[in-house]
């Protein structure tokens, strides 16, 4: 494994659970350890990784330099949240859907092939201090982002709740995953209509019910964040939520993340951020849906 401090931007502060600290953003020479199918449509790599890399937190990416695939070689990185980061063992793992060029290159490496990996990157989620009772709603994509922060919230001491959407039970991931960190794990999919907007309402209404959640996030679906987003509103619970934008730099310098935010919850002026740089976890209720 070799690490090279990237420029123009080496450093990195995050605040997390109220310490900030100071990350190394660096360009990592990793040795793929797995690169297995899930199913039909994901992989799930496991990677090799110096410590800095290791320390990755929920939320935060790398940005992956993918090898050569059946569609030809992608000319920029492509980014991909932390699935795992494990600073003892050194692996940093992640989930990945392969769908165009990059993502069919990063399917053809195997154990022993390098992945070189610019990160961490980004600010990850901020659990308040004391957070009791935590939602993660994720649909497809969404979870590999939301996954690690299960794990998190529970070391914490928070109780975790996963309501997890997808296509099909064939394509729903990490349930078990999740269950053995200690989250009580939900599944509504489309083929049997549970996924439906007013029944995953209901049932998160029914479940906020039963034991409140103080914290709320979701990711990768536009419709589950206006739920959530009407849901934060209507219970007064905060949350954050993790945004998938199409990247050039991934490191805060050529402004091609560049989205619209509310200038804070409620407000109808807009303000622009980057996604790489200034998230690419933000506030749920600043966020504006696409
Ligand atoms: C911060 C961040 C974290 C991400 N984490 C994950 C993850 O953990 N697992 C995972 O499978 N995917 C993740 N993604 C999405 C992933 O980066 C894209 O799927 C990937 O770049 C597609 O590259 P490709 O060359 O295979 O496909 P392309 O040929 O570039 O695109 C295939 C399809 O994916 C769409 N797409 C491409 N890039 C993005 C993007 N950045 N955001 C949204 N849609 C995109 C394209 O519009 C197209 O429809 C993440 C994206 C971001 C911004
Ligand atoms: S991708 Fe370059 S600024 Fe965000």
């Amino acid at each position: 494994m070799t690490e090279v401090i990237a420029s123009p931007c080496a450093t990195h502060s995050q605040s997390c659970c109220g310490d900030t600290v100071t990350l190394d953003i660096a360009e990592h020479a990793c040795e793929v350890l797995q690169n297995a199918p899930v199913n039909a449509e994901y992989r799930h790599m496991i990677v090799a990784a110096p410590a800095g890399a290791a320390l990755a937190q929920p939320g935060q990416f790398f940005h992956l330099a993918c090898p050569p695939g059946a569609a030809g070689t992608s000319f920029l990185r492509r980014p991909m949240s932390v699935y795992g980061a494990d600073p003892l063992r050194r692996t940093v793992e992640f989930l990945y859907k392969v769908q165009g060029t990059g993502t069919q290159g990063l399917a053809t490496l195997l154990p022993g092939d390098t992945l070189d990996a610019l990160g961490p990157l980004g600010h990850g989620f901020e659990l308040p201090e004391n957070t009791r009772h935590v939602l993660l709603l994720a649909r497809g994509v969404g979870l590999a982002t939301l996954a690690p922060l299960a794990a998190h919230a529970i070391a914490q001491g928070a109780r975790v709740t996963a309501l997890l959407s997808a296509r099909s039970h064939a394509l729903v991931m990490s349930a078990e995953r999740l269950s053995a960190t200690g989250a009580s794990v939900h599944i509504v999919t489309d083929e049997d209509g549970s996924s439906d907007a007013a029944r995953v309402e209901a049932q998160l209404e029914a479940l906020h019910a039963e034991t409140p959640f103080d914290f709320l996030s979701t990711c990768g679906s536009n419709r589950l964040l206006l739920l959530l987003q009407r849901l934060g509103q209507a219970w007064r619970v905060a949350g954050q939520t993790a945004i998938e934008q199409h990247m050039g730099c991934g490191i805060g310098s050529c402004y091609a993340c560049v989205r619209p935010f509310r200038e804070h919850a409620g407000s109808d002026r807009l303000t622009f951020r980057r996604v790489c740089w200034d998230g690419p976890v933000f506030d749920l209720q600043e966020t504006t849906s696409w």
